[in-house]
């Protein structure tokens, strides 16, 4: 019967992202095995489901209550509560469904990224980060604490982005510890920039709305180490990251321009 989940849910997807999980994994892979394919598609489009329904329930009034994400109403705002809970829970499920499907992976291969996938969104991943997140809030954590509720929160999927792209390209267990070093100081700056773009930023830029955290008082680089501390802080872990790269040569010059583009952006 009809239904308005899959607007919602093309409604969230179609909205467009920068599409950073999809570029990191096709450099990794790329960095791999630079004559390979770049990832398969449905690896790619798996990864951007499960973060855009982190998304989509990130801003649910029960969390950060936001009514703008890429530059339009967000989700919630347009379908009500209960179909952006639902079109979130769809889209999980989907990017599993997705791996399940992708042409020219073998099984093996398959169940790997699953497991990989799977720990990084869970309540060992993303979503643990995220109950962090909301139980952080009006708190004060320490530098080690806010490591690991950003390593969490956003590190976890960036890695899984990476490690993804390895596996589709055949990386041995070593190229896969350096992906990972690699992947874990990237997505940990990807959020501490965010923390920062969240003061400094600009709503239109941004297409969400600036000044959350701090309405919120949340946990974050901004109000633990100030904008410039948070910033210095950015580009250590983009130094440590780059240096995790170099036994690929240039074949991760692509994972490095997306490194530079993460701890630069201004969206
Ligand atoms: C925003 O991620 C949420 C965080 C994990 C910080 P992005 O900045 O990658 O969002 P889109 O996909 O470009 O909208
Ligand atoms: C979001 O962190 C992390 C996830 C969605 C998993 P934020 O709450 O800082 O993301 P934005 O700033 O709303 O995009
Ligand atoms: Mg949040
Ligand atoms: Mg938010
Ligand atoms: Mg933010």
């Amino acid at each position: 019967m009809r239904n308005t989940v899959n607007d919602a849910i093309s409604y969230s997807i179609g909205a467009g992202g920068k599409g950073i999980r999809r570029q990191l994994a096709n450099a990794a892979t790329k960095a791999v095995n630079p004559a390979s394919h770049p990832i398969i598609n449905n690896i790619a489009d798996a990864l951007e489901c499960i973060h855009t329904y982190s998304l989509i329930h990130d801003d649910l009034p029960a969390m950060d209550d936001d009514d703008m994400r890429r530059g339009k109403p967000s989700c919630h705002v347009v379908y009500g509560e209960a179909i952006a809970i639902l079109a979130g829970d769809a889209l999980q499920a989907k990017a599993f469904e997705l791996i399940a499907d992708a042409p020219e992976l073998s099984a093996n291969q398959k169940v790997q990224m699953v497991k990989v996938l799977a720990s990084a969104a869970g309540a060992e991943g993303m979503v643990g980060g995220q109950a962090i997140d909301i139980e952080s809030e009006g708190q004060s954590l320490t530098l080690d604490e806010l490591r690991e509720l950003h390593g969490l929160k956003t590190g976890a999927l960036i890695r899984a982005s990476v490690i993804l792209g390895g596996i589709a390209a055949g990386a041995s267990q070593q190229q896969l510890d350096a992906l990972d070093r690699f992947a874990d100081q990237i997505g940990l700056a990807f959020q501490v920039v965010d923390d920062a773009l969240d003061v400094e930023g600009s709503t239109e830029a941004l297409g969400k709305t600036q000044g959350k955290d701090q309405d919120a008082d949340k946990a974050t680089y901004v109000k633990l180490l100030g904008l410039e501390g948070a910033k210095a802080e950015a580009q250590n872990l983009l130094a440590s990251a780059l240096e995790a790269l170099e036994s690929f040569g240039s074949h991760a010059d692509e994972l490095r321009e997306l490194a530079h583009f993460i701890v630069s952006r201004d969206r």
